[in-house]
């Protein structure tokens, strides 16, 4: 199915019981620690979008046996922590920031040369941010001058370990250098400014690797080995956030999300809507393979406008495309900063939203690292995407609370994180067609 644009009558509610697809950082890791793991691994609930298919062909393409994914099912047979072999070309991981940056790392102990590569969007993403430490390490990647994809790892000296403060909040760059550590001569830890998902720590615990974490660091030390194990992948809440915005605004919604997951790393957003009012509650909350789950709950509620807590914006960092329609829809202002990092994500999710939601006749100004947003009246519009699944997602639900149609283009990107998303959507009540 091709999803280019999005039709979206005005209107409607949410309700009923829904499972949105699997969690996307959580199935990228399952394929990079089973590959490498010694033995078999089942993996369930695998997220079928383009992001993490793009990482199965590529250690497809690096010797791995892999069979699926069919119907979530993913069995990986490990060929060991050096058993990859250079694949015939470049690896094409299309929109996938989390899969070029965690396989730089990854990649850069391995004794082969290999490119990556990626669509017009990864293309001008910043790697720096991993290319620098990974060359305090030792390894040898090279970018284009703007530090940008494509990158090239090429066979170097045996990693030597380092000591890391990372500059900015990002799990992609620790996970990068706790993998790289892997292959380093002694022990690596990385200490972060905030916390932010912990997907790599858990899964490396998971996988029989010994992670020694202390407050913001987290230490690994080069040369053991991962042994396989099975994989039960949540319910991405970053996908089930566009539903809890949606079901918090429109009127006579009830939504419950099925299995989603909950570690306290990702919610932020049940956070910042019940500060806005929203009325959330968490269900059937147990523990899966090391990851907390539960059923999340949103029945419709007044919002109001906050400012918004910076520590809380890693921990909601893909969400703020959809909380920015919860403010749009909200009594006040609502106030986002310390957020530059959104500035750089699959587009500039700042300056996208804001275009959108101004367009929409919301009040809604961008600043350097953040946004201020006074709720109002939404009108229909047409909404450009920017190629951005996140923006044309979000830009759906807010049809929910708008006078007249909205009209989203480029929305091809959504299959990259949520494939079903049309359906899944009008099957809860949204009067969405795609084109
Ligand atoms: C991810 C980390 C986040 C997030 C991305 C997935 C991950 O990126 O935005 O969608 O799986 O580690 P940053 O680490 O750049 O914030």
């Amino acid at each position: 199915m091709n999803y280019e644009k999005f039709n979206v009558a005005p209107g409607g509610a949410l309700t009923g019981r829904i499972r949105v697809p699997g969690d996307k950082s959580i199935s990228h890791r399952s394929i990079m620690l089973g590959s490498l793991a010694e033995g078999v691994t089942h993996v369930s609930g695998f997220l079928e979008g383009e992001d993490s298919l793009a990482t199965l062909k590529a250690f497809k393409a690096m010797g791995v046996k892999i069979e699926g994914p069919d119907n979530g099912k993913v069995v990986i047979h490990g060929v060991g922590m050096h058993g990859l072999k250079a694949p015939q070309g470049a690896l094409d991981l299309g929109n996938s920031g989390t899969s070029i940056r965690l396989m730089s790392g990854l990649l850069a102990g391995q004794g082969f040369e290999v490119e990556m590569i990626g669509d017009s969007s990864l293309s001008k993403r910043p790697m720096r941010r991993v290319t620098d430490p990974l060359a305090q390490m030792g390894a040898v990647i090279e970018a284009t001058e703007k530090g940008t994809p494509p990158l090239r790892v090429k066979p170097g000296n045996k990693l030597k370990a380092i000591n890391y403060t990372l500059p900015m909040a990002s799990a992609q760059v620790k996970s990068c250098l706790l993998l790289a550590g892997l292959y380093a001569e002694g022990t690596t830890c990385v200490t972060e400014p905030a916390p932010t998902r912990d997907h790599t720590e858990r899964m490396l615990t998971g996988f029989g690797y010994t992670v020694e974490r202390n407050g913001a660091t987290a230490c690994v030390a080069g040369g053991g080995k991962l042994v396989a194990t099975d994989i039960d992948v949540p319910a991405d809440i970053s996908s089930a956030a566009f539903f809890m915005v949606g079901a918090a605004i429109a009127p006579g919604s009830d939504v419950v999300l099925e299995h989603v997951g909950v570690n306290p790393t990702r919610t932020g957003i049940i956070d910042i809507l019940r500060l806005m009012g929203a009325d959330i509650s968490l269900e059937n909350e147990h523990e899966v393979g090391g990851e907390p789950v539960a059923d999340i709950r949103i029945r419709a509620s007044k919002l109001k406008g906050i400012r918004i807590p910076e520590e809380l914006v890693p921990l909601a960092i893909d969400e703020f495309p959809a909380i920015f329609v919860a403010a749009a829809c909200a009594e006040g202002e609502t106030v986002l900063t310390g957020a530059e990092e959104l500035r750089v994500k699959e587009s500039d999710r700042i300056q996208a939203m804001a275009d959108g939601l101004v367009l929409m006749g919301i009040d809604a100004k961008p600043t350097a690292d953040g946004i201020v947003i006074q709720g109002g009246a939404m009108g229909g519009a047409t909404i450009e995407s920017h190629d951005d699944h996140r923006i044309a997602m979000s830009f759906a639900m807010a049809a929910l609370r708008a006078s007249g149609p909205v009209a989203i283009n480029e929305c091809a990107n959504v299959r990259t994180s949520f494939p079903g998303f049309v359906e899944l959507a009008a099957k809860a009540g949204l009067n969405i067609s795609a084109q």
